[in-house]
């Protein structure tokens, strides 16, 4: 046995989560060889007990493959408390982390990016919050099924309602039906506020909250409230969509939100009849203004007929159709985004209050939120490790 021989079959590790290897990333530290015995040493930034099992399975498969007779494998893991480490002032510390969905135009897709990444990521096991932030058009109560329903209220509080193992709040539950509100900003603040203090969430791995479209009060106001993990952005493939989308990618950046990715929905058409899929909108747009603030593309999700009718009717082509092409993307883009989340809550979490949100534009969040070492490791990604790097 060899260094080279070992590094390479050490190559053939991916990280959990990502397309790189343990090697690519920089994680292994140490080899020690004695004949056919071989010792590893990899640090990772994952505290998940199954992050570091996997990779020293894989490891030990790849090494003996290589021709190693014994194989020793230590990982340094960070002790990570349970709670999220994130900084800053915190109205629902119940909540772990949070998930900013973005987008610079009405209409892009948010509130279906929304449910179906939160109806993901409790198929994968997370407890997860929804919020519908979009205090002018709510639509997340349809789109699960909960349109009408209205919440019990416990003392001062609200309870969220459930459906699809997630709890979901959202001004068009607290409404009455065909009701229509005109919100000035400081209407807004109170209302975000509102949602995040009075509501008796549970304790959650994370919630999920769909903005209305735009850069405004909402998106300040929750950036003041509580420190968001990681936001995403939902654009459409088209030039004019793109152009508004690196407009709320540049207010992450200002409010020192890390970037967990962009979602490029309606991303070619998906015929029912032959599965075929047809590129309308035009494709490759998005990865060069992905490539500009340094992060990637969680999914790219087709116009699919499946999704309108799940949003319609309430039935998330996530949950009920798990088979489909788009809820194996949607499933694909909550497991690279918990990775992120966990990635930058390893490197000591976001603190997106500390800075005030007039900061000039060009100061990234990912120089704050990211270890140095990490940067140079990950890539050249943004060093909060999206999972297609
Ligand atoms: N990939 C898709 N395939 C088919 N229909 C889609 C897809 N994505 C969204 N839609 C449909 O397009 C419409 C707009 O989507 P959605 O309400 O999620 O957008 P939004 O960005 O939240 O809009 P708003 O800015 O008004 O809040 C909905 O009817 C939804 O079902
Ligand atoms: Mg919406």
């Amino acid at each position: 046995m060899t260094e080279e021989i070992v590094k390479s079959a050490l190559g053939t590790v991916t990280y959990p989560g990502f397309t790189k290897d343990i090697v690519t990333f920089g994680f292994v530290k140490d080899i020690q060889i004695s004949g056919g015995d071989v010792a590893v040493t990899v640090d990772i930034t994952s505290s998940a007990p199954e992050v570091a099992q996997q990779i020293s399975d894989e490891a030990t498969v790849a090494l003996k493959k290589a021709g190693a007779t014994n194989v020793s494998i230590a990982i340094n893991a960070p002790k990570m408390p349970r709670e999220s480490s994130s900084k800053g002032k915190n109205i629902a510390p119940q909540v772990k982390n949070f998930i900013m969905v973005s987008s610079g135009k009405g209409g892009v897709g948010k509130s279906t990016t929304s449910v179906n990444l939160a109806v993901a990521l409790a198929m994968q096991g997370k407890k997860v919050g929804l919020l519908d932030a979009d205090i002018y058009g709510p639509n997340v109560p349809r789109m699960l099924g909960l349109d009408g329903v209205k919440p019990e209220v416990a003392g001062n509080k609200v309870l969220p309602l459930k459906a699809y193992g997630i709890e979901m709040m959202s001004m068009g539950s607290l409404m009455e039906e065909g009701q229509s509100l005109i919100w000035r900003g400081a209407m807004i603040m109170k209302a975000i506020e509102q949602f995040l203090r009075d509501i008796l969430w549970s304790e959650l791995d994370c919630l999920v909250i769909d903005m209305p479209p735009g850069t405004g009060d909402a998106q300040l106001t929750l950036a003041q409230s509580v420190p968001v993990t990681a936001g995403v952005t939902v654009t459409t493939p088209q030039m004019v969509s793109l152009d508004d989308s690196r407009r709320s990618l540049d207010m992450f950046k200002k409010l020192h939100i890390p970037i967990a990715g962009i979602i490029e929905n309606m991303s070619g058409f998906i015929a029912p009849d032959t599965g075929v899929e047809y590129d309308i909108f035009g494709k490759g747009t998005t990865q060069p203004m992905a490539d500009q603030f340094d992060t990637c593309i969680l999914a790219e999700i087709p116009i699919e007929p499946a999704v309108r009718t799940g949003g319609d009717e309430g039935k998330p082509v996530t949950y009920f159709a798990p088979d489909s092409e788009t809820a194996k993307r949607y499933m694909k883009a909550a497991e690279d985004l918990w990775a992120t989340i966990e990635k930058i809550n390893a490197e000591g979490g976001v603190d997106n209050q500390a800075i005030q949100p007039n900061t000039p534009p060009g100061v990234s969040a990912c120089s704050t939120s990211a270890a140095p070492q990490q940067q140079q490791t990950s890539g050249g990604s943004c060093g909060t490790g999206c999972g297609c790097h």
